[in-house]
């Protein structure tokens, strides 16, 4: 199957199974595990940062920054579609005991007057504010201009709070913009980075920033029960993902350019033409309502692609390193079928003919 549901499906490459099988290992609560070191060295170096720390999961570093940076009962400033507020499962209430204060955020980017009109210090009435949340590059397929990141991060200064960056993306956010990773973590205090997204790694994520702010986070990720033991089996496929895969994310990006531009031949078909990474964001009448969605879905896993349904009428197709030239012409030559006019394609098969 051709899977373009996201680049979380990436499969751990030949080179990362063998380096996993070879890794040499030990007990990472005590700090004994040669290669998690060698992985949170290499991660603090390219995101910029003292330290890092290497933790299961995006939504596990998210939310291990929230837990660490806030107390009770305070307040989140982030923007309404983040990752945070919109697909982890409301957690921040859970572990870290926040509210979460959403401010529209168009194609991703916080406002500074938004941000401004929001902010909030403890009275007998309000929770006082005590981070900011920034997304970058955006699970919409959008990257924050640095000039964007620079405003947030001077209102933060003036307040006296910290910046943390959902870069679960970041290293596609850098190839997009044309700097680096560190370029972007140098705006924010804290920063979150997967390994297992674009970058093939089977599991794993990076929360970076001071040593003081990683030392208090260890402690926390241990409360999460996130304290992994040998887990430098897994570290050693982040290794390679950071050495050699970020590199790789701007053909991804070309890809989903192609895309794009192939998709834009069908009659009807509305692309979102700023979507800056490795993701198409497409709608068409053939796929309105939830069941037309739900045909399209099973028309192109008939042709051996696996999309997701659209939300709310947007499809969105993620390229990755798996998905090379040749897939490419087998996802347009589907889209062309399905989407093109060809109702047949569409409605064959056991969920059409229902
Ligand atoms: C922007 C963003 N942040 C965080 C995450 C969470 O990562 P994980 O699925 O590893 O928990 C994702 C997952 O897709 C994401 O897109």
């Amino acid at each position: 199957m051709i899977d373009i549901r996201s680049d979380t499906v990436t499969k751990p490459t030949e080179a990362m199974r063998k380096a996993m099988a070879a890794a040499e290992v030990g007990d990472d609560v005590y700090g004994d595990d040669p290669t998690v070191n060698r992985l949170e060295a290499l991660g603090a170096e390219m995101l910029g940062k003292e330290a890092a720390l290497f933790v299961p999961s995006g939504t596990f570093g998210n939310q291990l920054a929230l837990f660490t940076w806030c107390r009770r009962g305070t307040e989140v400033i982030l923007g309404e579609e983040c990752h945070i507020v919109v697909h982890e499962a409301g957690a921040a209430s859970v572990i870290a005991g926040v509210q979460t204060r959403c401010v529209p955020a168009p194609d991703g980017v916080l406002q500074p007057g938004d941000i401004r009109k929001r902010l909030r210090k403890q009275d007998l009435h309000a929770p006082a504010t005590s981070l900011i949340c920034m997304e970058n590059a955006h699970s919409m397929g959008k990257t924050v201009s640095l000039a964007d990141m620079d405003a947030v991060k001077a209102i933060a200064a003036e307040w006296g709070l910290p910046v943390h960056l959902d870069g679960a993306r970041i290293f596609n956010a850098a190839a997009a913009l044309g700097c680096k990773a560190s370029d972007i973590a140098a705006r924010v205090d804290s920063v979150m980075c997967c390994l297992s997204k674009g970058l093939c790694a089977p599991v794993g994520s990076l929360l970076a920033g001071t040593k003081d702010f990683v030392e208090a986070a260890r402690l926390k990720r241990k409360i999460m029960g996130g304290g992994m033991r040998q887990a430098g089996i897994l570290a050693a496929a982040g290794i390679i993902a950071l050495t050699e895969h970020t590199a790789l994310l701007a053909a991804d990006h070309l890809r989903a350019k192609k895309l794009a531009q192939g998709l834009a031949h069908i009659e009807g078909m509305q692309i979102d033409t700023a979507a800056d990474i490795n993701m198409v964001f497409f709608s068409h009448p053939a796929g309105e309502t939830p069941q037309a969605g739900a045909n399209i879905t099973a028309a192109f896993a008939r042709q051996g692609i696996l999309i997701n349904p659209p939300e709310q009428g947007l499809f969105r197709f993620v390229t990755h390193y798996w998905i090379g030239d040749k897939e490419l012409d087998a996802i347009l030559a589907a889209s062309a079928t399905i989407f093109g006019g060809n109702s047949a394609a569409i409605f064959a098969g056991p969920q059409g003919a229902s």
